[in-house]
């Protein structure tokens, strides 16, 4: 047996013991992030010059990869971080009485593309990078260095970047010009609308001056829409978590595009960081300037809130949204068919001592497998303490954790959604899909829980 054979025998096998786990596991765990270099001699020199410091990178998001890759970013916020983003193989995840393991990254596509010398043809300092059914993954390059400091300069250009992933190469590329952009605008998450494989629309949060870029990817048009859900809300500028404490005004970061396979009633959940509503537009309004920038009623603000702020979230296949509360280190799921308030937002794993910050969130979701309602990954950080200059590196600071949603959600409210329906006939470059679909349970109504603005 050849060993790739084999490799792909121990993954598939790998997986399996990780759907039948009912726990969250964690697999994937480091004191301080670290590469794989080309040569023992390019590592040294890197240290020596200070290319790399270790313990100064800080990874914030995590994509799943069909090719058996997990995307991780690593914004540069300090000096000293080698490369911005980068990939870990499947197969070298720990698992069983090994625990988790702490493999070196490897720079994505490349070094070259990583190199950080400012010249700005290369990533700067990624943000996120989501994979899209089409083969591609879609990287958001803020640009911005030194993240955290007021007084900062943006060394690059925020543009998007796609990436082949069958060939690692570059096929496109979008700048933001400052007609899209203002003068601190950092852009921090990023959501992909596939309506065909040719026509996609990017959403790109700008959790700093409030907005939120729209791009069409076949036009190579963007556009920036504001409205008053964009901003923070100062109650929640205070982040609480394991006994630190961080004030942080941000806007979006939060972005989650449901699973509809219709574009017509898919619709974009986002939050402002300091923040505890959950609030949505039905991406069809995005995706026309005329409609986002002239009807604000079309953007709908839960009444409840969640008992403390979340970086981030994501939907499973069924359309069930999966976040934290940084406040109690919980993991927690949220049906969007009730209302979002505490006794519908259901903890399902909590430890605030792992379960720190959660910002990498990925669903690997396959679009032709029924019952598969996808494997959430899950990244937790010691973000407070990075950011705090405070960071221990005698303790693990980076985990990472899968599980299985259907497992995740078992017993709770969060089990009784269904899978969206199966892709329609307008994809293209994907194998038709098998077996029967349930129909749609979701979206709505949302009646009791949503408000609109204004009107
Ligand atoms: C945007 O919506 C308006 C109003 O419904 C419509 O007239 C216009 O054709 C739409 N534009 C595009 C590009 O679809």
């Amino acid at each position: 047996m050849t060993t790739s054979v084999l490799l792909l025998l121990l993954s598939f096998w790998y997986l399996l013991a990780v759907i039948d786990s009912h726990v969250l596991k964690e697999i994937l765990a480091w004191k301080a992030l670290d590469w794989k270099f080309k040569s023992k001699e390019d590592r040294e020199s890197a240290i020596e010059n200070e290319r790399f410091v270790k313990g100064n990178a800080m990874a914030t998001q995590i994509e799943y990869l069909h090719d058996h890759r997990i995307a991780i970013t690593t914004p540069r916020f300090k000096e000293g971080i080698p490369a911005t983003l980068s990939t870990i193989r499947e197969s070298q995840i720990g698992c069983g009485k090994d625990g988790p393991q702490s493999p070196l990254l490897r720079p994505y596509p490349n070094w070259k593309w990583n190199n950080g010398d400012m010249a700005c043809d290369g990533l700067t300092s990624v943000t996120a990078a989501k994979a899209d059914m089409c083969g591609r993954l879609w990287v958001l390059d803020s640009g911005v260095v030194d993240m955290m400091n007021p007084y900062r300069t943006t060394v690059c250009s925020t543009k998007i970047v796609a990436f082949d992933l069958a060939s690692d190469d570059a096929i496109r590329e979008y700048t933001f010009g400052d007609y899209i952009l203002k003068s601190n605008s950092i852009l921090i998450n990023l959501a992909v609308d596939v309506i065909t494989c040719e026509q996609v629309y990017l959403y790109s949060a700008d959790a700093i001056e409030f907005g939120l870029i729209v791009t069409d990817t076949a036009s190579g048009d963007s556009w920036r829409i504001e409205h008053k859900l964009f901003f923070p809300y100062p109650s929640w500028g205070t982040l609480v978590s394991n006994r630190q404490h961080l004030d942080l005004m941000m806007g979006v970061t939060s972005l989650a595009l449901q699973p509809d396979y219709n574009p017509d009633s898919r619709k974009l959940f986002f939050h402002s960081l300091a923040g505890a509503k959950e609030n949505f537009v039905a991406t069809r309004i995005l995706r026309n300037y005329s409609l986002a920038s002239s009807m604000p009623q079309e953007f709908y603000f839960s009444n409840g809130e969640a008992t403390s702020q979340c970086p981030n979230a994501i939907f499973d296949r069924r359309g069930i949204l999966f976040f934290s509360l940084v406040s109690s280190g919980a993991l927690v799921c949220w049906n969007p068919a009730t209302e979002h308030v505490p006794e519908n937002i259901i903890p399902i794993a909590q430890n605030p001592e792992t379960l720190k910050f959660i910002t990498g969130l990925s669903v690997d979701i396959h679009p032709f497998e029924v019952d598969h309602l996808g494997i959430l990954w899950t990244l937790s950080t010691s973000f407070i303490e990075y950011m705090r200059d405070a960071m221990n590196p005698d303790m693990v600071n980076f985990r990472i954790f899968v599980a299985n949603t259907r497992d995740l959600s078992h017993g709770t409210p969060c089990e009784y959604a269904q899978p969206y329906g199966g892709p329609p006939p307008q994809y293209s470059g994907v194998p038709p899909p098998m077996g029967h679909y349930s129909p749609h349970l979701l979206p709505g109504p949302y009646p009791p829980s949503y408000q609109h603005l204004g009107g």
